[in-house]
């Protein structure tokens, strides 16, 4: 049952319970004791009102019984819209054997910041309701079905309760991407949701199979797919503001829909959870939805390269040359560095159609998640502007991010005997060599990024666990804000 989420002014009878934010330090508060809540009952139950925290009590009001969760927001003087994130999630997961609940929550924000908080808080909720039980022979899903969110219904907040709700169905669409088994999620059947999910949006799609991707000489994509038995796909999704564009953005994807690392095969338990290696280009694809559906002004296209990684009789063998989309070969020394090979033809196919700036998603490797941990994703690029907007909108959105540098006396660990590169560095600074490899097929003119997710893309345990949806918000909110980038002076 999809999540219905309304702005209302006031509370309904057939209400089930009420949601009321309590800071940290408004414990202490009389006000509470007015409203009927018993501080002490709340307190005994563990009640502090750090963020992350809810409780259901019961007050009694004109005469009646009534349920009230109890959020906890944090400091009163640190609530930021923000915080009604992590308080939507707190409260979808508190209220989840009710049918309807009334939220107060937006009571606690400063009247100026209620829009952004309004749509924060939205997104939490969604985010807190959201289950993967396609896989379970028993649902157990929620029961809420309703939220009354109590606010001002004017033009602000709507458009605020529109864009919450659209970025929600897109990253709800990237989770379930992320979390479908790799034998399940073919990359021939990936396409097929992502056309379908863009058709949604109005979206235009171009699908090329294995003849086309042949044609267009996607060595790198190919190779990859070699080991398998399942085709590889190449999806391209165009979107073109009805007015006038500020700009014209491209993303790529990595979408490795199974990486068993191929004959260089992985460790049984770094194999676990690489269903997960599609979550790159499950991001652009969810993004490019909200971005059409909330009408920005900024002309983008995604690019999808589809593929499993596996080891059939007839895989890529380590030593191998490839010849990618812009003619570069590369040496292939081992077969477990496949999403740069994918990334390196989809990168130069981007880079043709010559947009003011390119940024990349890719579960790219393993050094990124020793380096940074599961939270951060690592960033890298090749102009100072364009790194600067993606900061800026890590920021807004608390998809958190952290800058590496694309060391230039890092690039000779990439060269090869026989070939232009080979695949590999060396056992150090992974992340940076992988990025370094990339930064090969962008056109140099390009302000381009590369963001790699191998942490934050995946939680393994918790209770968000899964597929995260990282990177949408983030991407929406960049072509919100979008400038062409100015050039690095030299
Ligand atoms: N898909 C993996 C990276 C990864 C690791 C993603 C952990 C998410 C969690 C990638 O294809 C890979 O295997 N990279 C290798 C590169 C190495 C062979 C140079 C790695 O990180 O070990
Ligand atoms: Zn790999
Ligand atoms: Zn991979």
């Amino acid at each position: 049952m999809p999540l219905n989420i309304q702005i209302a002014e006031k509370t309904t009878a057939s209400i089930d319970a009420i949601a009321i934010p309590i800071s940290s330090d408004g414990l202490k508060n009389k006000k509470l004791k007015d409203i009927g809540i018993d501080v002490k009952h709340l307190k005994a139950l563990g009640f502090t009102g750090k963020s992350g925290e809810a409780q259901v009590v019961s007050r009694i009001q004109k005469g009646k019984q009534q349920l009230v969760i109890a959020v906890g927001i944090g400091e009163k003087a640190k609530v930021n819209p923000e915080a009604l994130h992590t308080a939507g999630e707190t409260l979808a997961r508190a209220a989840k054997n009710f049918k309807s609940v009334a939220s107060h929550l937006l009571d606690i924000i400063p009247a100026k910041d209620r829009p952004k908080a309004l749509q924060a808080h939205v997104e939490g909720l969604f985010s807190g309701s959201y289950v993967y039980s396609d896989f379970k022979s028993k649902q157990d899903a929620p029961e809420l079905q309703r939220v009354l969110i109590i606010g001002t219904k004017n033009a602000a907040n709507n458009k605020a309760l529109k864009a919450g709700k659209d970025i929600s169905a897109a990253i709800a669409f990237a989770r379930d991407l992320i979390n479908e088994p790799g034998g399940s999620l073919t990359p021939q059947k990936f396409a097929t949701r992502a056309q379908a999910f863009s058709k949604r949006a109005g979206l235009r799609v171009k699908v090329m199979n294995r003849a086309a991707i042949e044609k267009a000489k996607m060595g790198g994509l190919l190779g990859v797919s070699r080991g398998s038995t399942q085709h590889p796909r190449f999806v391209e999704i165009k979107y073109s503001p009805t007015g006038k564009a500020q700009g014209f953005l491209s993303l790529v994807g990595k979408g490795v829909t199974f990486d068993s690392g191929g004959l260089s095969i992985k460790p049984a338990n770094y194999m676990m959870t690489m269903k997960s290696d599609m979550s790159g280009a499950a991001a652009v694809v969810a993004a490019i939805y909200a971005i059409a559906k909330l009408r920005l002004p900024i002309k983008v296209t995604a690019y999808v390269p589809l593929t499993d990684n596996m080891l059939g009789g007839d895989a890529t063998r380590p030593g191998d040359v490839l010849t990618a989309h812009n003619k570069k070969t590369i040496e292939v020394l081992n077969t477990d560095a496949e999403g740069r090979l994918i990334l390196a033809d989809a990168l130069s196919i981007a880079s043709k159609e010559k947009p003011d700036a390119i940024l990349d998603l890719a579960t790219l490797t393993g050094a990124c998640v020793v380096a940074l941990g599961e939270d951060v994703a690592g960033l890298m690029g090749n102009n100072k502007d364009w790194i600067g907007q993606i900061t800026k909108s890590s920021n807004e959105t608390s998809e958190k991010v952290w800058e590496l540098p694309l060391v230039e006396e890092y690039k000779t660990q990439l060269d090869s005997s026989i070939a232009d590169l080979k695949n590999i560095g060396s056992n150090y600074a992974g992340s940076i060599t992988a990025g370094l490899f990339l930064q090969e097929f962008v056109d140099e003119k390009i302000p381009w990024a590369h963001l790699d997710i191998a942490g934050p893309a995946f939680k393994e345990t918790g209770a968000s666990v899964g597929g995260t949806g990282f990177g949408v918000k983030l991407i929406v909110d960049l072509a919100a804000n979008f400038k062409k980038p100015k050039s690095d002076k030299k």
